[in-house]
C-alpha cells in the first residue's frame, strides 16, 4: 500500500548545460515522512515533480518499489500531489473536488461514500456543498488535502502546502498533516523553504542547496551535526553566528582560535575533537556558534568547558518571553551568499562553473563538499569590491554576535558585557565550509 520511492543519480537540465538538480540519491522508505529542505530555486519542485511523472529526469533513475519507473505515465504512478495553489476546479463544489480524481478512476462506482468518509476525516463534511470561491485558505487546502487522500494513494508528494496560509493556519495544519500522514502511514515526500516545518514534520530531511543535495538526516542530527556551513545556516532560528577564525597552536602555549580582536582559548587538557584542529595551525575557518552556545555572564560564573570573551551591545531586539542581543565582539563575520541572496542563487549552476579567481580555485579544491564552498570568507570576491576597503570610519563593526537573554536582563546600546562560550557547542568548518569539528568521523548516535 505504501510506497518506497529511490532516486539514484538523478539529474535535470532544462536547459542545456544547466542542471538544476544534480545527481541526486534518494532512497525515502514505506511510510517515511520526508522533507526537501532549500532554499527558492534549490530544485525542491523539480525533485517532486520528477517522482510524480510530471517532469522526465535528464539522467538518472526513479524507482517505485524498486522498479525503475521513469517512463511510467504520472497516472500510473498512484501518488497524490498536493500544490501550493491548491488547484482546485472553481466550477466544482467541494464534493465534486474530492470525488473527481475517483470518478476518473471508477466511473461507475459512486465516490459518496469515500468522499464523505474523507471530508469528516478532515473536518470539512459541512462544506461539501460549496465551491472554492465560497472557502477560506486553510479549507481551500483542506478540499485539496482531500481530493489526494480520498484515492488511498501510495505516496502523498506536497509541495509547500501550507505557505499561502497565515500563521497560526499554517501551525494548526502543520499539526493536522503530521497526524493525517502518520495514521495513514503513507509514504510523504513534502516540499517545503521553511526549516521549522521541515524540522517539525520529517522523519528525516534533505536539505538541497543549488540541485545538489547537502544532508540527509534526522531532524536532530542536521541540526546538531550540520555537515556544512549552508546547513548550519539553514537551519535553527536565530541563525548560527558564523565568525572568522584562525587557529593558533603554538608548540610551547595554549591552543586558541583568534576571533579578530578576542580569542577562544581552548581548555586543556584538549578533548580529541580540539586536538584535530591543531592540523589547522595558522589557517582560516568559520566559528560557528548557535545561540545556545554563549551566554551572558561573568568569567567567574564560567562552568567547566566555558571560556570567556566580552561583546558590545548594538541592538536589542525585545520577543515578549526573550530577547536577543546582538553584539559587537570584534570579529568578522562569514558570509553565505546562497542565504544572504536566495533568489540570486536560482538557476546559477551554470553560471557558477564558470567563475573563476579565488572562487573558481576554492571549488576545484572542494572535493568532497558537494556543492563547491559553501561560504565566502572574503565578500570582496564575491561582489568584486576593492579588497582593500578601508574599515569604516569609527572602526566599529556591525554586530557579529546574535545571542539570546531572558528579557530581565538591563542591556543598552553601548554597554560592553561579558560573555561565556560554552565549547561542547563550538563548531569549527574549513575554508570551504565543511565541518571539521565536531569532527566528521565522530558521529554520536543521534539517530532514533
Ligand atoms: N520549466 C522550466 N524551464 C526552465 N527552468 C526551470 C523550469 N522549471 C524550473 N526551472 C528552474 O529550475 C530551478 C529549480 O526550480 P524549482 O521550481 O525546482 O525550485 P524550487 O526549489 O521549487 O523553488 P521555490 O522554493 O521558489 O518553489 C530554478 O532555477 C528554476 O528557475
Ligand atoms: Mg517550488
Amino acid at each position: 500500500m505504501s510506497r518506497a520511492i529511490s532516486l539514484h543519480q538523478v539529474s535535470k537540465s532544462y536547459t542545456r548545460g544547466v542542471r538544476v538538480v544534480e545527481r541526486l540519491s534518494l532512497d525515502i522508505a514505506p511510510g517515511e515522512f520526508l522533507v526537501l529542505l532549500g532554499p527558492s530555486g534549490c530544485g525542491k519542485s523539480t525533485v517532486l515533480r520528477m517522482i510524480a511523472g510530471l517532469e522526465d529526469p535528464t539522467e538518472g533513475e526513479v524507482r517505485l518499489d524498486g522498479a525503475y519507473a521513469n517512463e511510467l505515465p504520472p497516472a500510473d504512478r498512484d501518488v497524490a500531489m498536493v500544490f501550493q495553489n491548491y488547484a482546485l476546479y472553481p466550477g466544482m463544489s467541494s464534493r465534486e473536488n474530492i470525488g473527481f480524481p475517483l470518478r476518473l478512476e471508477a466511473p461507475n462506482a459512486d465516490p459518496g461514500p469515500r468522499v464523505e468518509a474523507t471530508a469528516r476525516m478532515l473536518g470539512i463534511a459541512d462544506l461539501l456543498d460549496r465551491f472554492p470561491h465560497q472557502l477560506s485558505g486553510g479549507e481551500r487546502q483542506r478540499v485539496a488535502m482531500g481530493r489526494a487522500i480520498a484515492r488511498h494513494p501510495s505516496a502523498f508528494l506536497m509541495d509547500e502546502p501550507l505557505s499561502n496560509l497565515d500563521a497560526k493556519l499554517r501551525n494548526h495544519l502543520r499539526a493536522e498533516i503530521a497526524q493525517l500522514t502518520r495514521t495513514l502511514g503513507v509514504t510523504t515526500v513534502y516540499v517545503t523553504h521553511d526549516q521549522g516545518e521541515a524540522m517539525s514534520l520529517g522523519d528525516r530531511v534533505a536539505v538541497l542547496r543549488g540541485g545538489v543535495l547537502q544532508q540527509l538526516g534526522t531532524p536532530r542530527t542536521v541540526y546538531a551535526l550540520p555537515e556544512n556551513v549552508f546547513v548550519a545556516a539553514f537551519i535553527g532560528t536565530p541563525r548560527i553566528n558564523l565568525l572568522r577564525g584562525i587557529v593558533l597552536a603554538p608548540l610551547d602555549g595554549a591552543m586558541s582560535i583568534g576571533l579578530g580582536r578576542q580569542a577562544l582559548v581552548l581548555p586543556e587538557p584538549l578533548c580529541l575533537d580540539h586536538q584535530l584542529l591543531r592540523v589547522q595551525q595558522g589557517r582560516e575557518v568559520i566559528v560557528g556558534l548557535r545561540s545556545e552556545a554563549v551566554r551572558l555572564a561573568r568569567p567567574s560564573d564560567a562552568r567547566p568547558g566555558e571560556v570567556a570573551i566580552s561583546g558590545l551591545v548594538e541592538h536589542v531586539e525585545f520577543q515578549g518571553h526573550e530577547v536577543l542581543v546582538h553584539l559587537n565582539t570584534g570579529s568578522r563575520p562569514a558570509l553565505v551568499p546562497d542565504l544572504e541572496a536566495p533568489r540570486a542563487a536560482a538557476g546559477s549552476a551554470g553560471r557558477r562553473r564558470k567563475e573563476g579567481g579565488v572562487i573558481g580555485r576554492l571549488r576545484g579544491r572542494a572535493g568532497g563538499l558537494r556543492a563547491g564552498p559553501v561560504v565566502v570568507l572574503d565578500p570582496s570576491e564575491e561582489t568584486g569590491a576593492d579588497r582593500d576597503d578601508p574599515p569604516p570610519p569609527d572602526g566599529r563593526l556591525p554586530g557579529d554576535l546574535i545571542v539570546r537573554t531572558t528579557p530581565d536582563h538591563a542591556l543598552r546600546h553601548g554597554m560592553q558585557v561579558p560573555l561565556l562560550v560554552d565549547l561542547a557547542h563550538l563548531f569549527v568548518f574549513d575554508q570551504r565550509g565543511v565541518r571539521i569539528c565536531p569532527a566528521p568521523a565522530r558521529l554520536p548516535d543521534l539517530e532514533e
